[in-house]
């Protein structure tokens, strides 16, 4: 079992080793994720529907998902661990609002966020720890306010001691989606839609299925 402290302080430490890599390999791989893309398109009609606001992505690594956020017209800025990878995404979005935090305990008020998105940033989260970080999803949301999630499926701990052409140590957990809409549910967010695919082409080398998942704050939620 991974305390908390191991967890931030490796997971940190990891990307700030791989920072400047990743921000050159992962950007361009993602607009060929064009199930991500509809469900994005989604996800922002339901943020604006149900009033807007502010739109976080935690653990946004070099910021492509928080600028597809703002090219789709929500208020979206990011937050993320590591301060090297925070300093990669300011570097390529010089126009968005970056900040370092860690989704275990945000710097941000209760129900002041239209939007919730954690695209492959709980990967690394030890799953005893998701409860921390699901309830501060639902903390941070407004009353009728969405998250969105992408995660790998499976049922296994990959533990990575080289990525991105660096040495580094690096958990990575892939989840049964249905564990993972429990404990949604059990924050007291409503699980509106999931969807579950098959690895596209230029991942069959490394991944398997990918989750996608978005849920809701009820309108009457109190905290
Ligand atoms: C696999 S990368 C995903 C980055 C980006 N969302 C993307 O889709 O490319 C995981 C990111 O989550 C960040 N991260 C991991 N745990 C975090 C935490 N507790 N709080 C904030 N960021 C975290 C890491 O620093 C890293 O940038």
């Amino acid at each position: 079992m991974t305390d908390l402290t191991t967890y931030l302080t490796s997971t940190q430490l990891a990307y700030d080793t791989a920072a400047g890599a990743y921000a050159e390999i992962v950007p361009p791989l993602f607009p060929q994720d064009l199930y991500a893309h509809a469900v994005f398109g989604v996800f922002a009609e339901r943020v604006k529907r149900a009033g807007g606001g502010p739109v976080a992505d935690l653990g946004c690594g070099p910021g492509h998902v928080t600028a597809h956020l703002d090219s789709l017209g929500l208020s979206a800025f990011g937050v993320d661990l590591s301060p090297k990878t925070v300093a990669e995404a300011r570097r390529a979005h010089p126009g968005l609002r970056f900040e370092e935090g860690t989704m275990t305990g945000l710097d941000l008020a209760d129900g002041s966020l239209g939007g919730v998105v954690a695209w492959y940033s709980t990967v690394h989260t030890p799953p005893e720890l998701l409860p921390t970080v699901f309830a501060e999803f639902h903390r941070v949301l407004a009353p009728g306010g969405h998250l969105l999630l992408g995660f790998k499926v499976g049922d296994l701990l990959r533990h990575l001691d080289h990525a991105y052409g660096h040495d580094l140590s690096l958990d990575v957990y892939w989840l049964d989606p249905e564990h993972v809409l429990g404990l949604v549910e059990q924050a007291g967010l409503q699980v509106e839609a999931q969807l579950i695919r098959e690895p596209e082409e230029y991942e069959r080398a490394t991944q398997g299925r990918q989750a996608i998942l978005i849920a809701r704050k009820p309108d009457d939620a109190t905290a």
